[in-house]
């Protein structure tokens, strides 16, 4: 009995505007390169379905590329958020997602620029924008429940925000405030033309891909002049990604990325990083193909701290794809009974 207590608070109900959702956990955004041409296919449709059937409370897609001539790399089985074709089959996925009484959001992704952001001229900076928004209102058309902007890891908004990769010397570049103009158009533009009642959730990090120990902000004072204004451009939950979510963000604090962003903008939160799991982390499993050791950890300390405030949802990455039914067995008890993540996981679609 103790333990159904204990899991209860991630049951509760969560409501930002008009999306509601049943409980507090999310799919995690995580690209699975099966979608050849950009255009995911039936098996893809199945794979998000069968989350939404298992109790996901929200899924957010793996990344989806804009319309833009930097924003698709050769990596050409990650699918498109544009044309006919991709569109007509995310309208699939999405009917198939609504059927199994799920919500989903769709993450408009621009892997960055191909020199760096300093190149890019303000004509280039505006079509950038204009891509970013015709992406979400490609999400609303097809029927998204919400958009996610991919603004983390050292992507194209991250290279903006961070003052290794953006000098520009023009208000584009130079200070914290200036380093976010590009995210505050990109969102003050999508928001635009979805209208005020569409969830746009923002992703932020501070470390970036291949570059795991680099920040963003070194202080909360700075992470504050960081939120404000993309807070006034229109966003309206921050997702904090960080690997680990038990890590303290700044010194003298245990509050994790997600508690103080949740602290200092007044917004609602994602928390995100090896819920569920215990072992070699991702950095590991991408540099050498190593996983987590096939054990499951327990989350009570999860629990606590979302009990605690820090974070109104729980994204659950490798865990959700080793097991969909990761949040039933969650629910009911059946710890004993989740699926460890393992190389396989990652090499199939299910
Ligand atoms: C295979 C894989 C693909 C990923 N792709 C994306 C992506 O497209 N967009 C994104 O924001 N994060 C991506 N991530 C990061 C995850 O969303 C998540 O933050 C990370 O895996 C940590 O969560 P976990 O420990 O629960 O797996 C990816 C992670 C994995 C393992």
């Amino acid at each position: 009995m103790k333990h159904f207590q204990s899991v209860e608070s991630l049951f509760k109900p969560f409501e930002m505007g008009s999306l509601k959702l049943p409980n507090r956990i999310m799919m995690a955004p995580m690209t699975r390169n099966s979608s050849p041409n950009g255009v995911p296919g039936e098996n893809v449709a199945a794979y998000y379905r069968r989350r939404a059937e298992n109790g996901v409370g929200l899924i957010v897609t793996e990344g989806t590329f804009i319309d833009h001539r930097d924003a698709v790399s050769d990596q050409e089985n990650v699918p498109h958020l544009y044309g006919e074709n991709a569109l007509n089959a995310w309208s699939k996925v999405v009917d198939e997602v609504h059927e199994a009484g799920g919500k989903i959001f769709s993450q408009i992704w621009h892997m960055g620029s191909r020199g760096n952001v300093n190149d890019y001229s303000r004509q280039d900076i505006s079509e950038l924008v204009k891509a970013f928004a015709q992406a979400a209102a490609n999400a609303k058309k097809v029927g998204f429940d919400g958009i996610e902007i991919m603004a983390a890891h050292g992507f194209l908004i991250d290279q903006f925000f961070w003052d290794k990769t953006n000098t520009r010397n023009d208000e584009y570049g130079g200070d914290i405030v200036n380093r976010t103009r590009f995210a505050g158009e990109v969102i003050a533009a999508c928001r635009r033309v979805v209208g005020s009642d569409f969830p746009i959730a923002l992703r932020i990090s501070q470390w970036k891909y291949n570059f795991y120990t680099a920040k963003l902000v070194e202080t909360p004072e700075q992470l504050k002049l960081f939120l404000t204004p993309l807070v006034d451009a229109g966003v309206d939950i921050f997702h904090a990604s960080t690997r680990r979510f038990w890590e303290p963000a700044f010194e003298g604090s245990e509050l994790n990325l997600s508690g103080w962003i949740k602290k200092l903008s007044g917004k609602p939160t994602i928390t995100v990083g090896s819920v569920g799991l215990e072992g070699a982390d991702f950095v590991e499993f991408f540099a050498t193909g190593e996983h987590a050791n096939g054990k499951v950890t327990t989350i009570s300390a999860l629990i606590e701290r979302l009990e605690g405030g820090e974070f109104d949802l729980i994204a659950v990455g490798r865990a959700l794809l080793a097991d969909p039914e990761w949040v039933i067995k969650i629910r009911d008890g059946r710890t004993d009974e989740l699926l460890p993540f393992t190389r396989e996981t990652i090499d199939t679609l299910y």
